[in-house]
């Protein structure tokens, strides 16, 4: 039941903390390791891989996007992410050494099923990472790594994929742990901070009063556009399928790198553009560009919607409205970032007076082509 809350999307929203912390439950011990003895893949054969390739559908392919950046890096093994329904009829290069990992909510997806088949028959290891016991795609997976976000009711994808970017994130530090990287101290350190993640998840929650309002203030509007770099870019994609999908407005993520490149000519007086800020700490360059791109649209009458860390100031003068989000690493701020971005596409679907549960046309779990 819905717990008190108008809608299941409400309460699935709010269940966040919770199912990002019992997805981290009992797989990293007390020394900061990770123990996935549950993914039965000999660390033999997980230190042998060459490629991962990633296949998964919607919400679902976006915590693959964010898991690449992940993967790469602390793991240095090349990751490919791809749309099930397009690797599954391509030829795609796999072989013994080469790890897909098929990532789906229901497990029931009919195309990220049919893309797991593909690379099987190809003689690919298979992990799935999923949050529905015992459906068809683990079941036919070499192994797999539940997401515990609890059954998601609502249509539109929530809990499950902040659930969906932990278990990525594990992947990634247990693939970077078994094969000793360059990386094992930021590794130790990022073991920390996701077990103190689920915390902000939470401090985030409590402040989304303000997103609401401005969500609200909205409603007449046609297009809202979304902007993000590095893991920020699918954050961005994620925001704008949320927007799609519930409000049915036209809502578009765009690489704030590519904006020259066409996009910017979409901008006009009072287009809302989301902005996804890196965190201005590490890899400073990435927020020194994103802070010029922010400039770039405003000084083109956008009215700029900007999500950055507590603390980076230099956002300010460009930031119609700022949403401020917790301090994480760079890796993990999708977790955070994600958030208002569903917080504010669920409220705009309401004051537009629209099913937020069960959105016209959609299904919960894909199960035809
Ligand atoms: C969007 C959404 C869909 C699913 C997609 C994959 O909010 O829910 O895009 O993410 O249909 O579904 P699963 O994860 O069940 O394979």
């Amino acid at each position: 039941e819905k717990g008190g809350y108008d809608y299941f999307m409400l309460k699935e929203i709010a269940e966040q903390p919770k199912a990002v912390a019992d997805t981290l439950l009992g797989r990293i011990d007390v020394s900061g390791a990770l123990t996935l003895d549950e993914v039965r893949i000999p660390v033999a054969e997980l230190r042998e891989v060459d490629k991962v390739v990633i296949v998964a559908c919607g919400t679902a392919f976006h915590a693959g996007l964010i898991a690449k950046y992940a993967i790469e890096h602390w793991t240095r093994i090349p990751c490919e992410v791809e749309l099930a329904s397009e690797f599954r009829y391509r030829d795609p290069i796999l072989g013994a050494r080469s790890l897909v990992i098929a990532i789906s909510q229901s497990g029931e997806t009919m195309d990220t099923l049919m893309a797991l088949r593909h690379a099987r028959e190809q003689g690919s290891k298979v992990l799935a990472i999923c949050n529905t016991n015992g459906s068809t795609i683990p079941r036919e997976s070499d192994a797999v790594l539940y997401t515990h976000a609890g059954p998601e009711v609502a249509v539109a994808s929530t809990k499950a994929f902040l659930t969906q970017l932990v278990a990525c994130y594990l992947v990634a530090l247990y693939l970077g742990q078994v094969r000793g990287t360059q990386w094992g101290d930021e590794i130790r350190a990022v073991v920390r901070d996701l077990a103190r993640i689920s915390g902000e998840v939470e401090r985030v929650l409590e402040t989304m009063e303000p997103v609401r309002e401005l969500a609200r203030s909205l409603a007449g509007k046609d297009t809202v556009l979304f902007l993000g770099r590095h893991v920020g870019y699918p954050v961005a994609l994620e925001g704008a399928l949320k927007l799609k999908e519930l409000a049915y407005m036209h809502a578009e993520g765009f690489a704030a790198g590519e904006l020259k490149h066409g996009p910017i000519a979409l901008i006009e007086e009072d287009l809302p553009v989301v902005v996804v800020v890196p965190s201005p700490r590490g890899r400073s360059v990435l927020h020194d560009k994103i802070v010029s791109n922010i400039q770039e649209i405003r000084a083109r009458g956008a009215r700029t919607i900007v999500i950055a860390e507590e603390g980076d100031e230099e956002v300010v003068p460009y930031a119609d409205h700022l949403v401020r989000i917790p301090v994480t690493p760079t890796l993990l701020q999708p977790l955070v970032a994600t958030v208002p971005l569903q917080v504010f596409a669920c409220e705009l679907a309401t004051a537009r007076g629209n099913e937020v549960d069960q959105p016209r046309n959609l299904a919960k779990s894909v199960t035809v082509e």
